[in-house]
């Protein structure tokens, strides 16, 4: 078991690698739901031809809205450990279809009973999220520019040199001006937060924390990376009907649904997180077609050792062997 546990995140490699190779197909084509049917097939695809007993806890939606990779379903070859799975076949659809920079797809998977990742449901989330020289120094409640001055503290430098990664969002406009406030920069993006909290993981991006509100799936997965990089998240999930109060409250256990999270809540233990780009952008090239073969970047993380691995594939694009094994 242990060996098999040890290479797994390799193998979720090959499968954000198959998601991203599908999705680019329709990159720049307009086509978002076509672009995200094609990396979700192939997402399922290979999940199913691994070795693991998997379940589906963040996924495309519940059961009854969405064919594939619903939450709940349960993937794999079997013979080989229980995984819970938290996919985003394509992270960013509007860049994909758009052909803009920066889709990924991207998952992350825990190992049952030796990890855990938070079943969350589809509403927004409010996120703080900060690489490890800053962790214990950020507080979701305080005010911006106090975050903003202790990561400054933190790292060492000026919160003029401090910058901000956020979602481009009316609803961001306060906290956009009282990060200006406090003298620190703000990088907006106009969708990925996934991306944008990975670039805040991890000391020399050039983005030092990542703030705002985004999806609470997306939250889960960057909370995988967060335990993977030794990095830090707080979140408050941020339900706005009475049935998204009802799922939260249950997923969370009972208690008050928008109670803050701190990153162990949300994704703990042996957690594996791998994702693959799409269209090229910060955190990762996209694919890209030569005349015989593709060749794609991804990132793949485990929490067990916390090795980053930046990996450069070559894919052999030989139409005479199976889909299954071109990769
Ligand atoms: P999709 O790929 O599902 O479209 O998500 C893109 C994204 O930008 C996420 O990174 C982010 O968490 C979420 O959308 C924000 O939602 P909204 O666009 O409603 O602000």
């Amino acid at each position: 078991m242990a060996q098999t546990t040890s290479t797994l995140h390799l193998d979720f490699l090959r499968v954000t690698e198959a998601a991203a190779l599908a999705g680019s197909r329709w990159v720049g084509r307009g086509e978002k739901d076509l672009a995200d049917d094609a990396a979700c097939t192939a997402m399922r695809r290979e999940l199913n031809n691994l070795p693991i007993c998997g379940r589906i806890v963040i996924g495309e939606g519940e059961m009854d809205e969405a064919p594939m990779l619903y939450i709940g379903e349960e993937l794999g070859a079997g013979n080989g450990p229980n995984v819970a799975i938290a996919v985003d076949p394509i992270e960013g659809t509007n860049l994909c279809a758009k052909g803009l920079a920066g889709a990924i797809a991207v998952l992350a998977a825990a190992i049952e009973g030796e990890g855990c990742l938070l079943h969350a449901p589809d509403c927004y989330m409010e996120k703080i999220v900060v690489g490890p020289e800053s962790v214990g120094v950020v507080d979701i409640d305080a005010p911006p520019g106090d975050n903003v001055r202790a990561v400054a503290r933190a790292l060492g430098k000026d919160p003029q040199e401090v910058t901000v990664g956020l979602l481009d969002r009316p609803r961001h406009a306060l906290l956009v001006a009282a990060i200006r406030d406090a003298g620190a920069r703000v990088n907006l993006v106009s969708d990925g937060d996934v991306t944008l909290a990975i670039a805040a993981l991890n000391s020399d991006s050039g983005v030092d924390i990542l703030m705002g509100m985004g999806g609470a799936p997306e939250g889960v997965i960057t909370a995988a990376a967060a335990v993977c990089t030794g990095g830090e998240m707080q979140a408050r999930l941020r339900p706005d009907s009475d049935e998204q109060r009802r799922r939260a409250t249950a997923m969370l256990g009972g208690g008050d649904p928008c109670r803050v999270l701190q990153t162990s809540d949300l994704a703990r233990g042996h957690v594996m997180f791998s994702a693959t780009g799409i269209t090229t952008g910060d955190l990762l090239r996209g694919v890209r077609f030569r005349r015989h073969d593709a060749i794609l970047e991804s990132i793949v993380m485990r929490s067990a050792t916390r090795t980053i691995r930046r990996v450069e594939t070559t894919l052999r694009l030989d139409p005479s062997l199976p889909v299954e094994n071109r990769w």
